[in-house]
């Protein structure tokens, strides 16, 4: 396939300039955090664009993200919510979400977030009402999970968004190591799943849209 391409830094600059103008935190936590070790775990920058055109269409009320880090992904939607909008951001790491809130306040979306720290599925059994949109992006072995312990709080046309689910490539890669299979076994668990229509976006490391039917 000739037509598919790969991002350089010029194309994902030219990708910003021709969409939406960011908030330049944005920027500023995407360089921050470029210089961590651990900046692999943050979203692309094209990724967050279209996480931000994602909130646009469905428009939720209320978004729900496992997995913060540093704030990148969480900031991006939190632009783009409706009047009213909020998000609950799950994350156990104080180090990583300071980062994030000071984004978030710098870029003025901070009233619209509230994190909560601790194991994710802990923090999932104590929320309460509908979520419309839901974006995993924790530790892997409990996508699944992570998935379930969210249907009931979905409406239906709701969607849950799973990152990663190419795994750097691995999953056709005829690798056996146990995160490996662990996501080729989710992958096939969630098409399968009588709840969701199912598409695999191939941005990034992999987006899957699960629509709850
Ligand atoms: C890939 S990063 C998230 C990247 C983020 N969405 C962004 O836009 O940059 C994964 C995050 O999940 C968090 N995490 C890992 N295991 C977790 C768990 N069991 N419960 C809650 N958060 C967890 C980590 O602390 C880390 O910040």
């Amino acid at each position: 396939m000739d037509n598919a391409v790969e991002l350089s830094d010029d194309l994902r600059e030219y990708i910003f300039a021709s969409s939406e103008p960011v908030h330049p935190v944005l920027r500023r936590i995407i360089d921050e955090t470029q210089a961590m070790s651990e900046r692999s775990m943050q979203v692309t920058p094209e990724q967050s664009i279209f996480l931000r055109a994602m909130v646009r269409l469905v428009k939720p009320q209320r978004i729900l993200e496992i997995g913060t880090f540093t704030g990148l992904s969480s900031l991006v939607m939190a632009s783009a919510l409706p009047e009213g909008g909020r998000i609950t951001c799950l994350d156990i790491s104080e180090e990583f979400t300071a980062i994030a809130r000071r984004a978030w306040d710098e870029a003025g979306v901070g009233d619209r977030i509230d994190l909560i720290l601790g194991p994710a599925l802990e923090s999932i059994s104590e929320l309460k009402g509908q979520y419309e949109m839901v974006f995993i992006d924790a530790d892997k072995g409990n996508l699944q999970a992570y998935v379930e312990a969210v249907l009931p709080m979905l409406p239906a046309g709701g969607v849950v968004m799973v990152d990663n689910t190419l795994w750097k490539q691995l999953v056709v890669a005829g690798d056996p190591s146990t995160s490996t299979v662990t996501i080729q076994r989710f992958n096939v668990w969630l098409r399968d799943h009588p709840d969701f229509d199912v598409e695999m976006i191939g941005i990034a490391d992999g987006v899957t849209l699960a629509i709850k039917r």
